[in-house]
């Protein structure tokens, strides 16, 4: 009871009981945002794999379904994707509606205790009721082969209109590979990506891969999401991408992108430990034409010791996903989906905050920051350190903010709360470099009881992280050696949960 008092998000997803991982196979049909996730119901530890299942109106509430795959005695469900096949391509359409069509990986638990290379193949399993129950493919499974690579696994399927083709990216050890097919059942090896190229500190896994308009000119460009683990921005789990442009069959990277992430290594899509195996939603309107995330809001580090029994792990927030072009170079950013905006009840307002020492921005009683999207623009910003910091009464404090000497984010978890479930979990510090130093910086944070979600400079860096303190967090104030100014406070409660 007190868990679920202190530790139940008021509005990130959870599943009631047991262990979620990865998000899987989301779609949008007639209504419905679908997302199903990597759940073992009966424990709070990963385990047999099954697709739990989750629908929401709005993207921001959830509401948990039955179960839509079961593993087979030690065959799990890995995670995949699924797409609704509008034009039956499939022919596993049986009525008026398009069948839906998932893609995933089944995982052989026998072979891998045996120690066999193939222990991963690409299955599907198709929908006559737009995702709420579902057939696996017996008679044609697998789709693809294991091709005698251990890791391969994590197939995302995403319709190439420009070259009329589905076509499959999956996660083989080092590398991206890429399928191309007609009918979802067939599938040509089309070409691979990646090896020596990009984050390398651990196996690949979770890509997508899709074409997306350039913000605000007529261009288009094609982008790998290529999450891995370990090797993330600041340790376990992380999410890199890539841009470039295909040309049906071969993913290139765009020249300055390529250049960047020879200097840089890897390019983050949130620099965060809690945002892990995101990818996008499938079929979300054409008028609509967003691109939308939702990631794992934990990291293998440590999920399955966080301190919560009766379930583990929640998602992010979902976010949009757009492509900007700031000089020369493409970046991939992600801000909270607007659809948040509806839930906004009470906004405190401060036209602007300056002076030295320690600046209340939100005294206790004020809002609860348990739901909550707190926004501000720092201004003037000199050689200095700005630390932001939300407490409670209990002494226990998140802290973030800006170090504009050495240049860089940073989230600083480590008088969070409970932290020694892990030691991995508080030992450092999390960073995110910024391109030298900063005149002014746009902050949109978004808070829920154990996570935060920092958008900075409208969504190009991005910090998640997840916390568990003793008590919930009742005042935010910042400081600085030098001097602080704030602008376009905007602190508002949400009414939700
Ligand atoms: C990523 C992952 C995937 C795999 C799934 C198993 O977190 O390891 O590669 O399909 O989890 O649950």
């Amino acid at each position: 009871a007190t868990e679920e008092k202190m530790y139940r998000p008021n509005f990130h997803f959870t599943p009631k009981n047991g262990w979620m991982n990865d998000p899987n196979g989301m779609f949008y049909a007639d209504g419905y945002y679908h997302l199903y996730y990597q759940h073992y119901p009966e424990k709070s530890v990963w385990g047999p794999m099954h697709w739990g299942h989750a629908i929401s109106k709005d993207l921001i509430k959830w509401e948990e379904q039955p179960i839509a795959l079961y593993p087979e005695k030690d065959k799990y469900i890995f995670s995949g994707s699924a797409v609704v096949d509008t034009q039956n391509t499939s022919g596993l359409g049986t009525g008026k509606k398009a069948p839906i069509v998932a893609i995933y990986t089944l995982h052989d638990m026998t072979k891998e205790k045996g120690g066999q290379i193939d222990v991963e193949q690409q299955d599907i399993a198709y929908s006559n009721d737009n995702g709420f129950t579902w057939q696996k493919f017996e008679e044609g499974n697998p789709v693809v082969k294991n091709p005698g690579i251990r890791d391969f696994r994590d197939p995302k399927v995403n319709w190439d209109e420009t070259h009329k083709q589905w076509i499959m990216v999956l996660a083989a050890q080092d590398r991206a590979q890429f399928y191309s097919s007609k009918d979802l059942k067939n599938w040509k090896y089309l070409s691979e990506f990646g090896k020596n190229i990009g984050a390398h500190g651990g196996v690949w896994e979770c890509p997508d891969f899709f074409q997306i308009k350039v913000k605000g000119i007529n261009e288009t460009k094609w982008v790998l999401i290529q999450n891995l683990n370990p090797g993330g921005a600041n340790g376990g789990s992380g999410t890199q991408y890539f841009v470039g442009d295909f040309d049906g069959t071969t993913f290139t990277l765009e020249s300055n992108f390529a250049k960047k992430v020879e200097t840089e290594r890897a390019a983050w899509l949130d620099y965060g430990k809690d945002n892990y195996a995101g990818v996008t939603w499938n079929n979300v309107p054409a008028a609509d034409g967003r691109r939308l995330f939702i990631g794992w809001m934990s990291n293998w580090e440590y999920a399955q010791e966080v301190p919560t029994q009766s379930w583990r792990s929640a998602t992010t927030i979902a976010r949009e996903l757009e492509i900007i072009k700031k000089g020369n170079d493409y970046i991939l950013i992600n801000n909270p989906v607007k659809e948040i905006n509806k839930y906004i009840g009470k906004t405190i307002k401060v036209k602007s905050l300056k002076g030295k020492g320690k600046l209340a921005i939100a005294e206790a009683g004020k809002i609860d920051f348990t739901k909550a999207i707190v926004n501000f623009n720092i201004k003037n910003l000199k050689q200095d350190t700005y630390t932001f910091t939300l407490a409670n009464a209990n002494g226990e404090a998140l802290t973030f903010g800006i170090d504009n000497t050495n240049h860089y984010l940073f989230l600083d978890r480590s008088k969070s709360g409970k932290i020694d479930f892990s030691d991995k979990f508080a030992s450092t510090i999390t960073k995110a470099a910024l391109e030298g130093s900063q005149k002014e910086g746009v902050f949109k944070i978004i808070l829920d009881k154990t996570s935060i979600e920092i958008f900075y400079n409208n969504g190009e860096k991005v910090i998640t992280e997840i916390f568990f303190p003793n008590q919930p967090y009742t005042t935010l104030s910042v400081s600085s050696n030098n001097g602080v100014e704030l602008s376009n406070v905007e602190i508002n409660q949400l009414n939700i949960n």
